[in-house]
């Protein structure tokens, strides 16, 4: 099939080349030239694992292709998705669509024949509504159909979570439309994944519920974590012992930092807002908001507590400050203001992330990046492991730290608590 992503960001460019995998002909727009043109010239201007070379083999094969011509794009395809960015609003807590609006104001003048246009974007519910009515402005004969098909690919799992994903969610008003989208998803179907019909309406929910569900569940194992640490009780324990029953199940039940990434955080504010909206008080959502922010200085005032309010001139490791592993992803992850408190308090951070060096701290005094740990760790009063990279597993932390007495706060808990008790180290951990 001939179709179209709009946005090449992590949904966009992912999606398009998996698409093009499965031998669809694919066309990925931006109006970012710059990264229009690193993506022609073979690079993908993002770490996620595995794209560059499905990038690469794709666009080889004629199949994938860049552009940012966006009229030239949907005139040639059948199916356009729209990925474009939804972050917070400035002005309120409020999905910012003003980057969908945009796509759509285009849109109509490139309707040249029949059109399925698809929001994979995480919009409102009613954002299907409203776009159908712009396009129908200039489009009276109506060449064209909206449809929601919500993503939820994890950024750093994104393929796989592309190629076997547990849910295709699609929200259409018309079958003709639906039977398209069931034949290019077909592929994926075959293989096991669930194909769901819903309302347009239906499917905008579905992804904020999803999404506001699974944000539940980390603020409430992060809670239970806390009443762990005071009676001394093991917060995996409980995750396992919760997670046998299947109604509860086992995911998304570790306990850490608080939740962050580039859509947990503002697809739960979002949904307040349209709670709002609708008249309908979704109590326990923003309960979870106002939980998740209490995590972050939780965990600031647990540091401050493990080098006994003395944090002037200390030396200290972070390990990891994306929000997630495998990805290079900083949009709300809880480093940031880590990494300010403990500066402002006259700390000295040596910082190091498998994904590189982050713009967010290239300004800021006493904060360096390394090179690799050995550098970040070498004679350092605290090592604070944040992101649960693999390279972080197994380490020798006598031998990087080289130094008598250094502590270990641990906010993913990749250790064993005992072990490391049993080897001597001041280990502190998350829930236990
Ligand atoms: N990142 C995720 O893990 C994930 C998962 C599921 C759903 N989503 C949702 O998917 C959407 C996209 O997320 P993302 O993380 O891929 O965003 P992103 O910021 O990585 O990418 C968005 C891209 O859209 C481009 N863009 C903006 N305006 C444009 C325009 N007028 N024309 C062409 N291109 C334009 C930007 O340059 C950027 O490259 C969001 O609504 C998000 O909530 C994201």
């Amino acid at each position: 099939m001939k179709i179209c992503f709009i946005g090449t960001g992590y949904v966009g460019l992912v999606s398009g080349a998996c698409f093009a995998d499965l031998g669809n002909s694919v066309w990925c727009v931006d109006n970012n030239k710059e990264k229009i043109d690193s993506l022609n010239n073979g690079h993908v201007p993002f770490f996620e694992p595995g794209l560059q070379e499905l990038v690469i083999k794709n666009y080889s094969s004629g199949r994938l292709k860049f552009t940012t011509d966006l009229s030239m794009a949907v005139k040639n395809s059948d199916i356009i998705f729209i990925c474009v960015g939804t972050p917070t609003a400035k002005k309120n807590q409020s999905a910012d669509l003003h980057y969908v609006y945009k796509v759509v104001g285009k849109l109509s003048a490139c309707i040249n024949k029949f059109k399925i246009i698809v929001t994979k974007s995480t919009v409102p519910i009613t954002t299907g509504d409203k776009i159908e009515r712009i396009i129908l402005r200039k489009n009276r004969k109506k060449l064209f159909e909206i449809v929601s098909n919500p993503e939820f690919l994890r950024e750093g799992e994104a393929i796989r979570d592309f190629r076997f994903p547990d849910r295709i969610i699609i929200g259409a008003n018309n079958k003709k439309v639906t039977k398209k989208l069931k034949s290019l998803y077909e592929p994926l179907i075959k293989k096991g994944a669930k194909f769901f019909v819903t309302s347009r309406r239906g499917a905008e929910l579905i992804k904020y519920a999803s999404n506001a569900f699974l944000a539940t569940k980390i603020s409430f194992i992060n809670e239970i974590a806390n009443l762990c640490e005071k009676t001394g009780v093991n917060v995996e324990d409980i995750s396992i012992g919760m997670g046998l029953d299947q109604r509860i199940g086992g995911r998304f039940l570790r306990a850490g930092p608080a939740y962050g990434g580039s859509c947990f955080p503002k697809d739960t504010k979002a949904l307040t807002v349209t709670g709002k909206l609708f008249k309908t008080d979704l109590s326990i959502i923003k309960s979870v908001i106002r939980s998740n922010e209490k995590r972050r200085s939780f965990l600031i005032q647990r540091v401050q507590k493990i080098l006994s309010n003395k944090i002037k001139n200390k030396r200290i490791a972070f390990l990891g400050v994306t929000f997630k592993p495998n990805t290079d992803d900083m949009r709300e992850s809880s480093s940031p203001s880590m990494i300010s408190f403990l500066i402002k308090r006259k700390a000295k951070i040596n910082y190091y992330d498998p994904s590189g060096e982050k713009k967010e701290f290239s300004k800021l005094n006493n904060v360096s990046y390394c090179n690799n740990l050995k550098e970040a760790c070498k004679n350092i009063d605290l090592v604070i492991i944040h992101t649960e990279w693999e390279e972080f597993k197994a380490l020798d932390f006598n031998k990087l730290c080289k130094k008598n007495k250094f502590k270990i706060y641990d906010m993913r808990n990749l250790y064993s608590h005992e072990l490391m008790k049993k080897k001597g180290f001041h280990y502190y951990s998350i829930g236990r």
